[in-house]
C-alpha cells in the first residue's frame, strides 16, 4: 500500500473487488474468511454458538487487553454476554433514552451557540455532543473529554494495509494502542475507586451496586463496561454526524427535501448510516465448522463479516449505491444483528436527530469549506471524517 492515504471510494472499490471473490470465501494473503452477503452477515451474526465473539484466542495474552476484555460484553458469547448485557440494557432503553432528549437538545444549542459561520463542525459539534452525553451518564468528569478524545483517535486511527495478515496484524497494532489502553484502564480504575467510597446516581456507581449471580462486578469488569461505553458511545455517533453532513452535500435535492419536510431527516440518517456504515466490518471466530452462503468455514477460524459491503448487496438494496431517503424497508447492518445488536442505537439515532436537525434549522445554507482541507480515518478501521469544515448561513 502506499503512503497517500486511500479514501472512502478507493475502500468501496476495494470492497467490490473483494465480493467479486464470492461473498463467502477464504483470503489466503489475510488468513481470515470474508463474508461480503446480505443473508450470509446476518446468518454468521445469528448464530453466536458456531461463530464467537470471542476473539481472545487470537490475541496474544496481553495483560491490558485481558484487563479491559473482562467486562467487555461485546467480546463474550453466552450465557455470560447476556448477564452482563442486561446489567446495562436498562439504562439504554428507547424510553430512557427518549428521557435525554431535552439534555440533548440543549447541549447542542449551548454548543452551536459561540460559533460564527466558518467552523468545524466535528470539533465544534460532533465530537463534544456525544462524548458529553455519554460521559454524563458514565458520571465521569466531562471536563476530561480531550483525554477521551486523544485515546479514541489513537485506538481508531490505525492504518491497516487491508490485505496483510490477520493475524500479523496484531502485533503491530497492539504495540501502538498498548499505552493508550493502560492510560484508559488506570484512568477507570481510579474513578471506579472514587464511586465505591462515593457512589452517586451514574451508571458506574450503578455498576459498582450491581451483581451477577450473587456476586459483586470487579473493578477490571467495571473497566470494561465504562471503556467499551465510553468508546464505542461517542466516537460512532461522531462519525455518524460527520458522515451525515458529507452525504448531504454531495446530495443536494436530497438535503432540500429534508429541508421541506422535517420528518424525512430519519430515513436520511438511516440512509447515511447504510451508505457510510461506520464500522465496515466486525470480527468472529468459528468455533465449530460451520457452513455459510454455500461455503464450509473449518473450526478455529477468523472471520470478518463486512457489515459495508451487505449495507450494499444488490439483492437486497436495489440501485445499492444511490442515496435514497425514501428507501423502504431500509434493513441495513450498521448497528450489527442478533444478541450483540448495538445496546446505543436508540441513544445514537437521537443524538442524530436532534443535532441534524438544529443544524439544518438553525442554517439555510450548510456547504463544506472549499478552501480548507476535509480529513478522514482509514475506512477499512472506521468510515468517519474528522475534520469538516463549514461554511454556512444563519436562516
Ligand atoms: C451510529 C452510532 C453507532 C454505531 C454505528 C454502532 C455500531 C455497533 C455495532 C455494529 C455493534 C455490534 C458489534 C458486534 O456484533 O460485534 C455495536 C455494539 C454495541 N454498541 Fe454500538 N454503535 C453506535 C453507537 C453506540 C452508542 C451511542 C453506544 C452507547 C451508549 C453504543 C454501545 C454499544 C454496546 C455496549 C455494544 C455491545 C452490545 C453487545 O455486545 O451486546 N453504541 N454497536
Amino acid at each position: 500500500m502506499t503512503h497517500t492515504k486511500p479514501t472512502f471510494e478507493d475502500f468501496l472499490t476495494w470492497l467490490a473487488a473483494l465480493r467479486g471473490r464470492g461473498m463467502v470465501h477464504f483470503d489466503e494473503h489475510q488468513r481470515c474468511w470474508h463474508v461480503l452477503g446480505h443473508p450470509e452477515v446476518n446468518a454468521v451474526l445469528s448464530d453466536p454458538a458456531r461463530f464467537s465473539s470471542d476473539l481472545s484466542a487470537m490475541i496474544a495474552g496481553q495483560k491490558d487487553f485481558e484487563l479491559f476484555g473482562r467486562g467487555n460484553f461485546v467480546r463474550m458469547d453466552p450465557p455470560k454476554h447476556r448477564k452482563l448485557r442486561t446489567l446495562v440494557s436498562q439504562a439504554f432503553t428507547p424510553k430512557v433514552v427518549a428521557g435525554l432528549e431535552p439534555r440533548i437538545a440543549k447541549l447542542t444549542e449551548e454548543l452551536l451557540e459561540p460559533l460564527g459561520e466558518r467552523f468545524d463542525v466535528i470539533d465544534a459539534l460532533a465530537y463534544p455532543l456525544p462524548v458529553i452525553v455519554i460521559a454524563e451518564l458514565l458520571g465521569i468528569p466531562v471536563t476530561d473529554r480531550p483525554l477521551f478524545r486523544s485515546w479514541a483517535d489513537v485506538l481508531f486511527s490505525q492504518e491497516r494495509d487491508p490485505d496483510q495478515a490477520v493475524d500479523e496484524i496484531g502485533d503491530e497494532v497492539f504495540a501502538a494502542v498498548l499505552p493508550t489502553m493502560r492510560e484508559m484502564n488506570a484512568y477507570f480504575l481510579d474513578y471506579i475507586a472514587s464511586r465505591r467510597t462515593n457512589p452517586g446516581t451514574d451508571l458506574t456507581s450503578a455498576l459498582v451496586r450491581a451483581e451477577v449471580d450473587g456476586k459483586r462486578l470487579t473493578d477490571e469488569e467495571i473497566v470494561g463496561f465504562a471503556g467499551l461505553l465510553l468508546l464505542a458511545g461517542h466516537v460512532t455517533t461522531t462519525a455518524t454526524l460527520g458522515n451525515s453532513l458529507v452525504t448531504f452535500a454531495e446530495n443536494p435535492d436530497a438535503t432540500a427535501e429534508v429541508r421541506a419536510e422535517p420528518s424525512l431527516l430519519v430515513p436520511a440518517i438511516e440512509e447515511v448510516l447504510r451508505m457510510r456504515t461506520p464500522f465496515p466490518r466486525l470480527g468472529r471466530r468459528t468455533v465449530v465448522a460451520a457452513e455459510v452462503g454455500g461455503a464450509t468455514i473449518p473450526a478455529g477460524q477468523f472471520v470478518i463479516p463486512w457489515l459495508s459491503a451487505a449495507n450494499r448487496d444488490e439483492r437486497v438494496f436495489a440501485d445499492p449505491d444511490r442515496f435514497d431517503i425514501h428507501r423502504s424497508p431500509n434493513p441495513h447492518v450498521s448497528f450489527g444483528h442478533g444478541i450483540h445488536f448495538c445496546l446505543g442505537a436508540p441513544l445514537a439515532r437521537l443524538e442524530a436527530r436532534i443535532a441534524l436537525g438544529r443544524l439544518l434549522r438553525r442554517y439555510r445554507d450548510i456547504e463544506i469549506d472549499p478552501a480548507e482541507p476535509v480529513e478522514h480515518r482509514s475506512p477499512w478501521t472506521m468510515v468517519a471524517v474528522t475534520k469538516l469544515p463549514l461554511v454556512v448561513r444563519v436562516a
